[in-house]
């Protein structure tokens, strides 16, 4: 059954393909607190929630920029960068990126790398920093794609409370891969802040 689009309402044409075709316009953009309750996808990331709100503390100090990826009003996908853990190496550290399993494969995990590192290279770092779990295998190689290398392997144990009070602790093993960022300049100072404000 063919769906015809006319002043916002759908019609059916019973003779024509079962198929609706559209293009998708997603939009990039620094993360609001508005976002916060919907980043955790209808209870997939509940649990995070104070992950949530406390690296969004770091984003208003410009520490962890915390971008999405924004489609229909709704974050469908994220990555953050955390410019300041590493910052004595000249190095910013590209985490927690996800995107929505229903918009996985289209090419908006990819987008949302490159975009982080345009931004580290425009902020005056040298280079780019990705951990990812050892089992994470397609992510691996995705990176590996990007021209990320692995440099080290790393066991890490956080901790956090879920909405329900209860502490949870996760270790994770990981390869920590790395990326010289080309054309970082270094003579300018590193400048989190103006690339926000410049970003937007
Ligand atoms: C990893 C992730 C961000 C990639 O996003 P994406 O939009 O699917 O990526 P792209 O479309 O740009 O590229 C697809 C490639 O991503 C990699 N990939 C990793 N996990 C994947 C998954 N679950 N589904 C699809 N592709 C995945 C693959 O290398 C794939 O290429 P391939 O088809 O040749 O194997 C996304 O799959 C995701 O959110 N996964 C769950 C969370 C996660 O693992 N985050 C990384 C933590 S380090």
């Amino acid at each position: 059954m063919k769906l015809i689009k006319y002043k916002n309402t759908i019609h059916s044409d019973e003779n024509a393909s079962n198929e609706l075709n559209f293009s998708l316009n997603i939009k990039l953009r620094f993360c609001v607190e508005q976002d916060l309750e919907k980043l955790e996808w209808f209870g997939m990331f509940y649990e995070h929630r104070e992950i949530f709100r406390d690296q969004f503390q770091r984003h208003l100090k410009n520490e962890n920029l915390m971008l999405i990826a924004e489609f229909n009003e709704f974050p469908v996908g994220q990555v953050w960068i955390d410019v300041k853990t590493f910052s004595e190496e000249s190095t910013a550290l590209i985490w927690a990126l996800r995107v929505h399993p229903i918009m996985q494969n289209l090419g908006l995990g990819t987008f949302l790398i490159k975009k982080a590192e345009s931004i580290i290279n425009a902020a005056g770092y040298n280079y780019s920093q990705i951990e990812v779990e050892k089992n994470n295998v397609r992510a691996k190689l995705l990176y590996e794609r990007l021209g990320y290398n692995v440099i080290k392997e790393v066991n890490e144990t956080s901790s956090y409370s879920s909405p329900d009070g209860q502490i949870k602790q996760q270790t994770f093993y990981l390869y920590r891969m790395k990326k010289k960022i080309y054309g970082a300049n270094l003579n300018h100072k590193r400048q989190s802040s103006k690339v926000r404000r410049e970003f937007i």
